[in-house]
């Protein structure tokens, strides 16, 4: 018999090891020096855009001229991602010699940097190299030498992680020790260390997205996130099926009553700041989706529907990041869990169920469920955690991969402040949001039997119009991230398979929001 590593042994093992978190989905080390280092497998350097033929302070005058012999054959001006891969000159203990350029450094954006640590981590893994040497003494500026320094070894990172607990023989993890040498150890150390706090977050994100269903259910989702988060300070809260009839959320409810796994919600809560009232996140945490009576009917829109949880994950991979990295917020995690399935207590196309508010509502499709859970999210944190502002995020429609692809996500919101930091969060992480419309649209969800119902046209509107019922006047706005939790093959920042999207848009925008 295989024998496949069971789930919640990883969680306790994830529990022991919560403070060398990065051993936990990483096999790679990172260590910062201001010395020289003159041996390894691979020696990069990060070279600025040039004029003049490049020279290598330190190194013999014979070790520069084969450098800049190899350069100008390879054409390489130190343009941003710009790659040259070279043998290393006669006189250095090390095999390769690897080139890249970082551009104006002064005007290399920091996804920029993120994507050149994605390509070098493919790099090495192709190359089986071990000990990897990043000499970043060209880039001059001190505080450009950290920070890119940092968002490259993060890319790295992010490029690193790989699913593979149901491996019985997982390939051997990318296991490379990088030597940084950098302008300031301990300025870099802690510009790295934030950077690392955020790709933890991105990991238990991407984590929680891969479960398949048989594992990632809603009781065991909650569960996974209370042992990663308590560890850091936050306060944790998970609500069962009967606690969540008990607080009259019955539109959460309904959607799971076909599911031997009931719903559940997630309340993490992470004050390090005197804020009273805290900024909350709610995430769509549907563990899996068939569709329930308005059944996925083929087989490519039901496979991976277990990815339906990456709005919740995406949440709880914020507040981790925003926890690990000590930020000075007040910001609470709200996930409502189900799974949304069929049986003979499944909700009936035509029912209606009444939400936490007292709002009823014609269930007109029971694979519009993302909203009846998250209607019920929004309404406890503006209700009962008395939120400042709300932000939810969730795999919502199909309509909106139709609108914008998975380049953007659709904002939904009225609130210009929100959506002038959430784009400006979105263009400095790379995970890009565009604004659609809700103005003229507010009478698509009107039901002839209920308040209101859970469909209606044009889909992504409809999902934004009935979100908005429940928030009230909270400031608020929503992400329809839907086509951006998974990818088939591995690009960019990204291996294959979920991609952690969101923790790092909303790790920045629940900091500059705070600083408002
Ligand atoms: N989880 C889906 C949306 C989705 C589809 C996300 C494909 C990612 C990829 C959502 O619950 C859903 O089924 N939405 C329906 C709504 C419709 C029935 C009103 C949709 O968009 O088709
Ligand atoms: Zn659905
Ligand atoms: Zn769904």
């Amino acid at each position: 018999m295989r024998k496949i590593t069971r789930w919640w042994s990883l969680a306790v093992a994830a529990l022991l090891l919560s403070f060398t978190a990065s051993a936990q989905y990483l096999n790679t080390s990172a260590s910062f020096t201001e010395s020289t280092v003159t041996e390894g497998d691979v020696l990069v350097l990060l070279v600025p855009e040039h004029e003049n033929t490049l020279s290598v302070p330190g190194w013999s005058n014979e070790s520069n001229r084969h450098l800049q012999r190899a350069l100008s054959a390879a054409d390489f001006t130190g343009k941003a991602r710009q790659q040259a891969d070279i043998l290393a000159p006669a006189g250095l203990s090390f095999d390769r010699l690897l080139v890249l350029g970082v551009g104006a450094p002064s005007e290399f954006p920091r996804h920029s940097a993120e994507l050149l640590g994605a390509d070098l981590a493919v790099y090495v893994d192709r190359a089986k190299a071990e000990r990897v040497v990043v000499d970043a003494g060209l880039i001059t500026g001190a505080s450009e030498n950290r920070d890119i320094v940092a968002a490259v070894a993060h890319g790295v990172d992010l490029r690193n992680y790989r699913f593979d607990r149901y491996k019985s023989e997982p390939a051997a993890r990318p296991a490379a020790q990088f030597t940084w040498i950098v302008t300031s150890r301990s300025n870099t150390e802690t510009a790295y260390g934030q950077m690392n706090a955020l790709a933890q977050g991105v990991f238990i994100a991407r984590e929680l997205t891969n479960l398949p269903g048989s594992d990632g259910y809603p009781a065991a989702f909650a569960e996974y996130a209370r042992q990663q988060l308590e560890p850091l300070g936050v306060e944790v809260r998970i609500y069962d099926r009967e606690q969540v009839k008990a607080l009259g959320m019955g539109s959460l409810l309904s959607v799971s009553e076909g599911s031997q796994h009931k719903s559940h919600l997630l309340v993490a809560h992470y004050k390090n700041n005197n804020d009273e009232r805290p900024i909350a996140l709610v995430g769509k945490g549907n563990t899996f989706d068939t569709g329930g009576y308005n059944l996925k009917t083929n087989a490519a829109s039901i496979l991976r529907m277990q990815t339906d949880k990456a709005g919740g994950a995406a949440v709880v991979g914020a507040v981790k990041a925003l926890a690990g990295q000590q930020a000075p917020v007040n910001v609470v995690g709200v996930v409502p869990l189900s799974r949304n399935m069929i049986s003979g207590e499944a909700t009936l196309p035509g029912d209606v169920v009444v939400a936490g508010d007292g709002t009823t509502i014609e269930v007109a499709n029971t694979d519009a469920e993302g909203r009846l859970i998250l209607a019920d999210g929004i309404w406890y944190a503006r209700e009962h955690l008395n939120a400042r502002a709300i932000a939810d995020i969730a795999t919502l429609t199909g309509a909106k991969v139709g609108a914008l692809g998975t380049e953007y996500s659709a904002v939904f919101t009225d609130d210009e402040t929100i959506l002038r930091t959430m784009r400006e969060a979105g263009d400095l992480t790379r995970e890009r949001v565009w604004q659609l419309p809700m103005d003229g649209y507010e009478r698509v969800i009107q039901s002839r039997i209920a308040d209101i119902k859970n469909t209606g046209a044009p889909g992504a509107q409809a999902g934004a119009i009935f979100l908005r019922h429940f928030a009230g006047d909270t400031p608020w706005i929503h992400i329809d991230m839907a086509g951006s939790a998974l990818i088939d093959s591995a690009s960019g920042i990204h291996p294959e398979g979920a991609t952690g999207y969101g923790v790092r848009l909303l790790t920045e925008w629940v900091k500059l929001y705070s600083g408002e």
